[in-house]
């Protein structure tokens, strides 16, 4: 596969991944996960972390995941080369995206960060590691023929510079209170 053909299954595999963390920042709000609940002087989670946002951020990414199923059948062409969904991974992308967020707020609290820290590298690639280890285990043959050497890595470089730029747009329209 050339570059171009592998960077367009990688962002195709990964959107049901990506978009539940742009979702939440849209719908969240209301009880936190961890009930205020602190653990050594400090939040669980913190309320960054809540039922709505989490809940409606695995939604969108179902949602999205079989409209990229019916657009692939629909349209043909082009797009029949690139990988269909199959329905443990349609639910595990987006729930392994927002656990592997949660996991790390979770990991910044307990390193003595605030709601809304940064944590480079963690911040950037926690909905990679959560999404792909979910979805390991939930579609172990499909992310093994899906999620080749070349894609992988494509993921790795390309999911930090999305994550970056996004979270500065969501900044900028005043959707977001850090550009992180
Ligand atoms: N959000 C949510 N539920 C989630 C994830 C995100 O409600 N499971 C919403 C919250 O309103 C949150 C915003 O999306 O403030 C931005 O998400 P994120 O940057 O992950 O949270 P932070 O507020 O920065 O908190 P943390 O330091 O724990 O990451
Ligand atoms: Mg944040």
């Amino acid at each position: 596969m050339d570059i171009v053909g592998v960077l367009a299954v990688a962002f195709w595999v990964m959107l049901p991944a990506y978009v539940p963390n742009n979702a939440a920042v849209l719908v969240g709000g209301g009880p936190p996960i961890d009930g205020g609940r602190t653990w050594h002087g400090r939040r669980l989670l913190g309320d960054g972390k809540t039922w709505r946002g989490t809940v409606g951020g695995i939604a969108a990414g179902v949602v999205l995941a079989l409209a990229l199923n019916a657009i692939r059948t629909a349209v043909g062409g082009p797009l029949a080369g690139l990988p269909a969904f199959p329905a443990a991974a349609v639910v595990a992308l987006p729930t392994g995206a927002l656990l592997g967020d949660i996991a790390a707020s979770f990991l910044k609290r307990r390193t003595g960060r605030e709601r809304g820290a940064a944590f480079p590298g963690l911040d950037q690639l926690d909905l990679v590691v959560g999404s792909l280890a979910l979805t390991a285990v939930a579609a172990p043959g499909w992310v093994l023929a899906t999620f080749t050497p070349p894609v992988l890595v494509t993921v790795l470089v390309v999911t930090p510079v999305l994550h970056v730029s996004t979270n500065l747009l969501a900044y900028k329209l005043s959707l977001k209170s850090e550009p992180w």
